[in-house]
């Protein structure tokens, strides 16, 4: 048996560093990818911790080259993908009177478009696999919450893309998944870009 490579987004921090740290006790060849590697110390701490090694590279979800080129990175020197853990994401709170439509486009990019860009990239690979592709949505995904119009509308966005895509996926032998965490203790609510004018007005 070949070993079995894993590639997730947004392991800085959360869910994708224990996630990272979990799927390479199970075995998997790890791919840890992250936007700034700088922020790698938290990760590798844990990995050293639970005995494992992991495989720190550089993606930013939103910019098509990073993506493009880790992924391309990662099959020239392991050979192959068997999974990918769409992870990275931004929570964001505020309501369409007080912000602009760029600021939701903002929150689409990262939640939405960066697991269109990632999902895209790994697709052929996962095929050539018949491998699994993860993706962490939000209970914000199912139902919608106040100040949180965007973050739910761009995990609705996932949510749809996704359940759509199971059937096509399976036609060639790709497993798709969608996870919808209720709330974590991670450092999601210190990330949470606030529109100020949503905590000026209580
Ligand atoms: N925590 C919760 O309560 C909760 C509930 C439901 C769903 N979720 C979902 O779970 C996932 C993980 O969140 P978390 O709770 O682990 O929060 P977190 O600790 O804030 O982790 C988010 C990760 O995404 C990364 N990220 C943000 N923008 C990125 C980009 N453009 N490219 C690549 N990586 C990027 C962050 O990297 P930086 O360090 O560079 O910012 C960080 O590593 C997210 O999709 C979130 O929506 C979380």
């Amino acid at each position: 048996m070949p070993e079995r490579v894993l590639v997730i987004t947004g392991t800085s921090s959360g869910i994708g560093l224990a996630t990272a740290v979990a799927v390479a006790r199970h075995g998997f060849v790890t791919v840890a990818t992250m936007r700034d590697p700088s922020r790698a110390g938290r990760l590798l701490e844990a990995a050293g911790a639970a005995g494992v090694t992991v495989d720190i590279r550089q993606l930013d979800v939103t910019d098509a080259a990073s993506v493009s080129s880790c992924i391309d990175g990662v099959v020239a020197d392991h050979g192959r993908i068997d999974a990918v853990v769409n992870n990275a994401g931004a929570g964001h709170l505020g309501t369409i009177e007080t912000e602009s439509v760029d600021d939701v486009r903002r929150v689409m990019e990262v939640n939405f478009f960066g697991v269109v860009a990632v999902t895209k990239a790994a697709m052929p690979h996962l095929r050539a696999s018949g491998g699994r592709l993860v993706t962490v949505s939000s209970v914000g995904g199912a139902i919608g919450q106040p100040f949180n119009e965007a973050y739910c509308a761009a995990k609705f966005a996932v949510e749809g893309f996704m359940e759509s895509l199971v059937p096509v996926a399976a036609t060639v032998g790709v497993t798709v998944v969608v996870i919808e965490p209720g709330a974590v203790a991670s450092d999601f609510v210190a990330n949470v870009d606030v529109d100020p004018a949503v905590v000026a007005s209580g």
